[in-house]
This record gives structure tokens, sequence and C-alpha cells, in this order.
């Protein structure tokens, strides 16, 4: 993701959160050296996607995902994920973890495809609903059934 694709981030943002990033956050998302991002393209430089992920040096998280509503079911998501775990892996670590709204359920289906599973919830955590945030993980990214599957979702 570079400051080119912002304007077309930040309208998938506001079309597919109910809390939206603003501009300002992407912004400094990308000045972050603890940051990685990336976005989906169509043709023509249109963005339909993007992921963000933070990393603590010990484990990533993945802060933001989301695909333009008209491109969703077309596996993008996937992609996406996929390369938000790979780049976990490219830096040397083996667990990634992300928080979803209890109703969710598109991405914690998702989420549970790639493996990651139900740890713990935060309570009333999302300010604007009052709902619960479930907290996944995804661990042994190393581990050889991991990587198989990861190889499956990458070819799809
Ligand atoms: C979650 C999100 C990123 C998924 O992106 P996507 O490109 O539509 O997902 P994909 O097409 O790659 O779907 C991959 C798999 O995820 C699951 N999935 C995705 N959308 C789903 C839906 N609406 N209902 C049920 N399962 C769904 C399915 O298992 C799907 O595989 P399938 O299509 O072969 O059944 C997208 O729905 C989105 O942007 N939602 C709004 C933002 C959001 O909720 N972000 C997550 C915050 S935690």
């Amino acid at each position: 993701m570079k400051v080119r694709h912002l304007r077309g981030v930040v309208a998938i943002e506001n079309q597919t959160s109910g809390h939206p990033w603003s501009l300002r956050l992407f912004e400094s998302e990308l000045r972050q050296t603890n940051s990685r991002c990336f976005v989906a393209m169509a043709p023509h430089s249109v963005v339909v996607g993007f992921g963000c992920l933070l990393t603590t040096g010990f484990e990533t998280h993945v802060t933001n995902i989301a695909v333009a509503p008209q491109f969703q079911r077309h596996g993008i998501g996937q992609q996406l994920l996929c390369r938000l775990v790979d780049e976990s892996i490219a830096l040397g670590l083996q667990e990634v973890t992300l928080e979803v709204r209890a109703t969710n359920a598109s991405a914690s289906r998702l989420y549970e495809r790639f493996g990651f599973v139900e740890e713990g919830v935060r309570p009333k955590y999302y300010a604007d609903t009052g709902e619960d945030a479930i907290i996944m993980w995804l661990r042994g990214l190393l581990e050889p059934e991991v990587q198989a599957r990861l190889a499956s979702l990458r070819e799809k």
C-alpha cells in the first residue's frame, strides 16, 4: 500500500467498516516501521481490497482487512490474508492474532478456513455497537499441516 492507493483504500474502509479508520490513520500506518499494509488491485489500478499487519516482534496482528463490496466472495480476502500470513513468516514469526466482531460471520469463516481458532473474548469491545471481540490465533506457522493448508489456500 502506497499513499497513491489511499483514496481507494479509504473508500473501501468507509463502505465496509462500522468504525472506519480515517485517512490520517492509514497515513500513519504507512509511516510505522512495525506496520505492513498491502492492497489488492484490479486492472486500471483500481484498489479492490487491502490488509494491514502490525508486528510486536513476538507475533503479528491483523489490524484491518477489507474487500470492496462488489468484489467480495471472489477469493480476494483469502489472497490478502495469505499475503499477511506469508509476511509474518518472512518476518520470522510463527503466530498471528486478530480480533473479529462476534457477529461477523463472513470474516470468522475466512479466518477459520486458515486454521485460526478462538482463544478469548473481549466483552463489549466495540464502542459503536457494544459487541464482543473474539480473539483468534493461528499458531505454528512453520508446522507442516499449517504450511500445507496455506499452500492450498494460496492456489485457490
Ligand atoms: C471478510 C472479507 C474481507 C472477506 O473477503 P472476500 O474477498 O469476500 O472473501 P473470499 O472471497 O476470499 O472468501 C474466502 C472464504 O471466506 C468465507 N467467506 C467470505 N465471505 C463470506 C460470506 N459472506 N459468508 C460466508 N462465508 C464467507 C468463505 O469460507 C469463503 O470461501 P468460499 O467463497 O469458497 O465459500 C469481506 O467480507 C469484507 O471486506 N468484509 C467487511 C470488512 C470486514 O468485516 N473485515 C474483517 C474485520 S475482522
